[in-house]
């Protein structure tokens, strides 16, 4: 069994933070998404991994990743020149995958429990092809499934305008090498690209065995802010909390949720869980509270902040009345409160951010 990561794409919705940094690298509870999915295809055993990479984003995967050993695995890199659609993904790495089956996982999502019990099935059953289904509340903006009386599935369809079912698509797939057959048959879509769903779409037409998995835990696809805050809650919520040694906590009030990392300091402030502080960072007569990720060497002080994510070298201060929540801040940003007359709001803000006031 290989692996295939798709770390391609162009990362539009997450504009500006996805101008200077590939979206798959943007962390939840300070671990890149990319490395979380890294993680979860390892923890099931597979080591020989492809990840799918294009476009500006390209070198910064590359050295962030490196050969891969850091995680104990063996990472080969796969040029997509133009992100033409997931199915055009698998069709270029078909020299790498060979005639293996393989575990292909979107590099921006996020999924509860891992996925060892999905590989251990797939490698038991004689499908060809296994995909994992969710329900939403909102399935037109997915691949969705029909699924007939018996559970098996009758048909999928992308992004549908009245969806069958509430039931998506979700971004792990299992697959043998027919699959090839399969990309290599199918047309491109309206919107331009080779859609995956049309790709398993042409397995069912052609009598091989696709089977759904209902997934019962939570999912995440990050494509969105808010989508990245709720991923961050929900792996900050499980996070086994932990304070480094060399931490420094002095006249703070630090719930036991919280995970302090190394260096971090945190003085005259309350901190509540879950949340993490990253390594090198500086909280000083602050409120931290749930659901906040804030990465290594930023300085916050003087602030109030809920449900957030901060993004390395960033320095806050000053800022409390409002309290700073909801919010996805980028690297090295500076916020602070000015002293001058008469007073108002003043920005310097990059193309496609967004203010709420
Ligand atoms: P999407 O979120 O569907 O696409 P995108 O990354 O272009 O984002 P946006 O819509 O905001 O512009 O992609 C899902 C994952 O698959 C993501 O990790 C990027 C990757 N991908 C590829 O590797 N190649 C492709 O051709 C496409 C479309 C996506």
């Amino acid at each position: 069994m290989k692996g295939l990561i798709l770390s391609g794409g162009k990362g539009t919705r997450l504009y500006p933070l996805t101008y200077t940094r590939a979206k798959q690298l943007i962390p939840v509870a300070n671990k890149p998404v990319l490395v979380r999915v890294i993680e979860a295809i390892r923890e099931a055993d597979v080591t020989e991994i492809g990840v799918v990479i294009g476009g500006s984003t390209a070198q910064e995967i590359r050295d962030t990743l490196g050969d891969g050993s850091q995680w104990d695995v063996k990472l080969t890199f796969i040029h997509q020149p133009s992100p033409d659609g997931l199915a055009h993904a698998v069709k270029i790495s078909q020299d790498f995958l060979q005639d293996d089956p393989f575990v292909m996982f979107l590099g921006d999502n996020v999924i509860q429990g891992g996925i060892s019990n999905l590989i251990r099935d797939f490698a038991t059953n004689e499908w060809n092809s296994q995909i994992v289904l969710k329900e939403v509340p909102n399935a037109s903006s997915y691949g969705v499934a029909k699924l007939r009386p018996d559970g098996s599935i009758e048909q999928l369809i992308e992004k549908p305008k009245n969806p069958p079912s509430n039931l998506a698509l979700v971004g792990i797939y299992m697959f043998d090498a027919h699959i090839f057959e399969a990309v290599h048959a199918i047309k491109p879509s309206p919107r331009g690209e080779y859609e995956i769903t049309d790709a398993i779409q042409w397995l069912i037409e052609n009598k091989y065995q696709v089977f759904p998995h209902v997934h019962q835990g939570w999912w995440i696809d990050t494509g969105k802010p808010n989508d990245m805050l709720e991923a961050n809650s929900l792996v900050l919520d499980e996070l086994k909390p932990l304070i480094a040694p060399d931490a420094i906590i002095e006249n703070s009030v630090v719930d036991p949720r919280v995970t302090v990392q190394a260096g971090a300091k945190i003085i005259n402030s309350t901190v509540r869980g879950p949340s993490i502080i990253g390594e090198h960072t500086v909280i000083e007569n602050s409120y931290i509270g749930p659901f906040t990720s804030i990465y290594h060497h930023v300085v916050i002080q003087q602030c109030e902040i809920e449900r957030s994510i901060i993004l390395e070298e960033s320095e806050l201060s000053d800022i409390h009345d409002p309290i700073l929540r909801d919010s996805l801040i980028g690297r090295k940003v500076n916020v602070q409160r000015g002293g001058d007359k008469p007073r108002g709001l003043k920005m310097n803000l990059g193309d496609n951010s967004r203010v709420l006031i």
